[in-house]
């Protein structure tokens, strides 16, 4: 497949996608100084603080809100951090706040449950297994697909005849590998993305990450017939990035150029 809609460099500037023609973005975000992936510029550690960190971030979903069409949505992945000083931070809350602020309303928050998970984000007592997913839209009346939330998961057995997706994902992780290669230190699962896709969008559709990491968001959307945009900092993913998306350039593959 063509990757012309692949940027290697910073999402703070998406002048190359035209105003309006993504349908949805799904992205999780650097952390501040928790992964260094290695680049200079990158969000998250070469940032001053944890305040100059959120601004860059909000930097981002300014930039998401004008290449989302107006019936648009945007799904962030993140969990709680910890200061320096061992307080908990509530990344996911600062960052809806932050939408809000630049105009996004908050539709959903959605607790992916990661019964595999040993990384300890919050080194405090217990073993961290859980990261929020924030739904949120540009407009009043979303893209949303009623069909796709009747496809209820394992955790929500039918009541009264009655099964509903519920707002508790369980999605097992893994570090990734592909060929050899470790794929990302924290690549989202496939079926988890496409799930949010599903939801979202239409074949056809364009979908967006800005912090593209591994490429999974990319793997997603081309096997679900939609379009693909995506941007990531670290040319290190390049390869790993051709090699999921290889083979997927049957897929509706619109350009999305800005210029
Ligand atoms: C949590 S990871 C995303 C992982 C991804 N969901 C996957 O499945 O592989 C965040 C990514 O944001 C990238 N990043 C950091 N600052 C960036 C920036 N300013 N623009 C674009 N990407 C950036 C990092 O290099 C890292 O790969």
């Amino acid at each position: 497949m063509s990757d012309k809609n692949i940027y290697w460099q910073s999402s703070e500037n998406m002048s190359a996608v035209a105003d309006g023609s993504i349908q949805t973005t799904v992205t999780s975000p650097p952390y501040f100084d928790l992964k260094d992936y290695g680049h200079d510029e990158e969000i998250g550690s070469s940032d001053e603080s944890y305040e100059a960190f959120l601004e860059r971030l909000r930097g981002v979903w300014e930039e998401v809100y004008d290449k989302l069409s107006d019936d648009g949505t945007l799904w962030v992945v993140s969990d709680s951090t910890m200061s320096d000083e061992g307080a908990i931070r509530l990344l996911p809350q600062d960052i809806v706040d932050d939408a809000i602020d630049v105009g996004f309303s908050h539709l959903e928050t959605i607790v992916w449950y990661k019964p595999t998970s040993l990384a300890r984000m919050n080194p405090k007592l217990l073993a961290n297994k859980k990261e929020y997913i924030m739904l949120l839209s540009k407009g009043d009346a979303p893209k949303i697909d009623p069909e796709a939330l009747v496809e209820a998961g394992e955790e929500d057995p039918a009541v009264n005849g009655r099964s509903q997706l519920g707002d508790l994902w369980r999605f097992p992780v893994k570090r990734g590998s592909l060929g050899g290669n470790v794929l990302h230190k924290a690549p989202f699962p496939l079926p988890l993305v496409k799930r949010m896709i599903r939801i979202s969008s239409d074949p056809g559709d364009a979908v967006l990450d800005p912090f593209l990491g591994s490429g999974t968001t990319a793997e997603a959307a081309l096997e679900l017939n939609r379009g693909i945009c995506g941007y990531e900092i670290n040319e290190e993913f390049k390869s790993i990035v051709s090699q999921r998306i290889q083979g997927l350039e049957g897929a509706h593959q619109q350009k999305l150029d800005g210029t």
